[in-house]
């Protein structure tokens, strides 16, 4: 069971002011669960983790053997809560660098359609001059403009490579069962599709084939993702303060009502800059509405300690951290000596790195919190794919408590489209011409 440890937050709050928000943290888990809270059509992500493969799973491993076995390149088209659960959980498990030194039978996997950058689409057009590639389309409304230009442009070159027959053998769309743009064009034109069920918002989406897909291509097992998604949901659902999910909920609601403005929700490992992006997401979107919502920020330590840590320890007084530590692998790296010791590190002949790495982590926390930021740490455990399961499904759990405590709908993104509305007057689409 993943462990909130809340004893760095003290200086900020106080146990019986966490203790008062307990009806309020009950009320919530219950609206949840009950499902009678707003957004209510929304909550087919709780159903998702599954015990035994599902038929759709044993799809999903026979198409991602089929990608392994005849592409090189593996290219994930899809934004927002169609993009950041697979990239999160592909370079949380196999690092940032995952890509290097491989092809086919194991191949590399790079993400487009989460842009409109010219030089991204130049670069990805190299990276797949001479290469067999698949592609795999995600896009719950099947209209989103970003994947929807890169999904043309691909098809271009898969159809220009491999002729029409060969392009639809390697063309896989993610998208509703029954609905959408890509919906039709993948009966159309005859692809493998895999389903986001209506129920499931985007940033909710991860344990459907939205990343389900790309973690199979990367060699990770989703039956052990699942089941370690499904092995924890009846410990999460405790109603009590024991419940880590409360601890969590309840703290930086707490927090919120103290003035914090930020969450920042970080970790000592590089893969996890993008793990971070996919909460981000998922708290941002489901709390950031009706002028309400702690802005999320990820970072990276302790590398963001050299850009980060000056704000963090004497910067504006409206930051909180959640720091989220994984215990080390089993491969550890011993530092060795030298006879000259001109870089002064022989005091440390003899230690591993992670014993580094934990006195840096203790170092931060006891700095950030004598300068005024409570920090509350998440402790993951051994990371494995079934770990990585269970901490989608608690950190969703998590943010529909929270965003209830909020008093906001966790399932919309109303916001989302104004952006989008001004993108399209500008680009004259039809339907959206200037008043
Ligand atoms: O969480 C969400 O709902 C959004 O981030 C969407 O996933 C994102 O806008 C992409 O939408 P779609 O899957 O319809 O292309």
């Amino acid at each position: 069971m993943i462990k909130v440890d809340i004893s760095n937050v003290w200086g900020e709050i106080a146990l019986p002011d966490l203790l008062a928000l307990e009806k309020d943290v009950a009320a919530a888990h219950n609206t949840l669960m009950q499902g009678d809270g707003a957004g209510n059509d929304f909550l087919g992500w709780l159903k998702l983790p599954a015990e035994k493969p599902t038929e759709e799973m044993l799809r999903i491993q026979a198409a991602a053997e089929r990608i392994r076995s005849d592409s090189d390149v593996f290219v994930v088209i899809g934004i927002g809560g169609s993009y950041l659960g697979p990239r999160a959980a592909i370079e949380l498990l196999q690092g940032p660098n995952h890509n290097i030194g491989k092809g086919k039978g194991n191949p590399q996997i790079f993400f487009a359609g989460n842009g409109l950058s010219t030089r991204h689409w130049n670069e990805l057009c190299r990276l797949l001059e001479n290469k067999d590639f698949s592609i795999a389309i995600i896009s719950k409304s099947g209209t989103t403009t970003e994947p929807a230009i890169a999904t043309r442009a691909l098809r271009e070159i898969l159809e220009r490579k491999y002729g029409p027959e060969g392009a639809k053998a390697r063309t896989y769309a993610i998208t509703d069962p029954a609905k959408g743009a890509l919906r039709q064009m993948a009966t159309e034109e005859g692809w493998e599709t895999f389903v986001i069920p209506p129920n499931v918002g985007g940033r909710f989406s991860v344990l459907t084939a939205v990343g389900l897909l790309p973690m199979a291509v990367a060699g990770i097992d989703i039956a052990a993702v699942m089941k370690g998604a499904y092995n924890c949901k009846e410990a999460y659902d405790l109603r009590s303060f024991e419940n880590p999910v409360w601890q969590y909920a309840a703290v930086r609601n707490l927090l919120y009502r103290r003035g914090k403005a930020i969450e920042l929700f970080e970790s000592f490992e590089p893969g996890f800059k993008m793990f971070g992006g996919w909460w981000q997401q998922l708290f941002g979107e489901s709390e950031g509405k009706d002028g309400k919502g702690l802005f999320p920020v990820t970072a990276e330590f302790t590398a963001d300690l050299h850009s980060l840590g000056q704000m963090i320890q004497q910067g504006k007084r409206n930051i909180f951290e959640t720091m989220v530590r994984f215990d080390a692998p089993e491969d550890r790296y011993t530092i060795g000596s030298d006879d000259k010791d001109l870089d002064g590190l022989n005091y440390l002949t003899g230690k591993n790195l992670d014993f580094v790495d934990e006195k840096a982590y203790l170092g931060t926390v006891a700095a950030h919190v004598d300068g005024g930021v409570p920090v509350i740490t998440m402790d993951m455990g051994a990371l494995d794919d079934a770990k990585l399961g269970e901490m989608f499904y608690f950190l969703e759990l998590c943010c529909g408590v929270s965003a209830y405590m909020l008093g906001v709908n966790p399932f919309n993104q109303p916001g989302v489209e104004f952006y989008k509305r001004n993108m399209f007057q500008l680009l004259g689409k039809p339907g959206y011409e200037t008043k």
